[in-house]
């Protein structure tokens, strides 16, 4: 099966009651304009969930920024997969590296978030990503792959399971990796999905993040192994989002 296009919106710590406005917008882009041959997603801050999820267009799925490994308990100011479930949400991002760097998430945290997503039947997006230094001396590739090795749970699959990559000094900064380099990653994502998983390992979707805006979204899109964007800044504007989602309307 070929991966499911996804463009994904991680609103980050933005967004308030009024921000509602731009999903609206984002929902007259998509029912006016020529249809995208892809998901679309915005995951808003915690607050927003419940929210998004009730008044979100048909077509625009709502998912979640991160969630604890339990179901519930005493675990102050922390909230979980099945609340984020009851709240409407469907994807539920783990790993990012703005986590791992603030909260120090590591990898087998990470992964055991993951599982809870999938254990109340929500999709994971996982995500990994070099920071510069580790590209600077050649690290790229042993550092996703590692992440990807520790973060993705054994019975993570296509159906439940998206994988990002989203290397550190791209987000935020305006900076991209060449699309040579952006190949190179996803192509060894690729490769150690199916070494892991057989031939299902092909049918997973693998997002690029990090700096992706509508005059680099069709470039970056088209790039091997790239299904699809998991996007901060650009996201927060519906205008912006649906540019990126133009590389999907051909
Ligand atoms: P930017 O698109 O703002 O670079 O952020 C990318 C990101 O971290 C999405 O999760």
């Amino acid at each position: 099966m070929k991966p499911t296009a996804l463009v994904a919106g991680n609103w980050k710590m933005n967004g308030l009651a009024a921000s509602q406005a731009e999903l609206e917008a984002l929902g007259t882009y998509l029912s006016d304009g020529a249809p995208a041959d892809c998901d679309v997603l915005i995951c808003p801050p915690f607050t927003l969930v419940a929210a998004f999820a009730a008044n979100a267009a048909d077509g625009i799925a709502v998912g979640a920024q991160d969630c604890h490994t339990n179901t519930s308990g005493a675990h102050t100011g922390d909230i979980s997969a099945e609340m984020l479930k009851d709240a409407g949400a469907t994807y539920v991002i783990v790993g990012h590296s703005e986590r791992r760097a603030d909260h120090g998430e590591g990898d087998s945290l990470v992964k055991a978030k993951a599982e809870a997503v999938h254990g109340q039947g929500m999709k994971a997006i996982v995500c990994v990503g070099e920071t510069e230094a580790e590209r600077d001396a050649g690290n790229t590739l042993d550092i996703v792959l590692g992440q990807l090795a520790g973060s993705l749970p054994d019975a993570a699959t296509a159906a439940n399971t998206v994988v990002a990559y989203e290397p550190v000094w791209a987000i935020g900064t305006g900076r991209t990796p060449t699309v040579e380099d952006v190949a190179e990653v996803h192509t060894a994502i690729r490769s150690a999905l199916v070494a892991r998983f057989g031939e299902a390992g092909n049918s997973f979707s693998i997002l690029y993040g990090g700096s992706v805006k509508p005059s680099n979204a069709d470039e970056l899109m088209n790039a091997a192994n790239v299904n699809g964007a998991l996007v901060g800044g650009a996201s927060l504007k519906a205008s912006d989002f649906n540019g990126i989602i133009d590389a999907y309307r051909k």
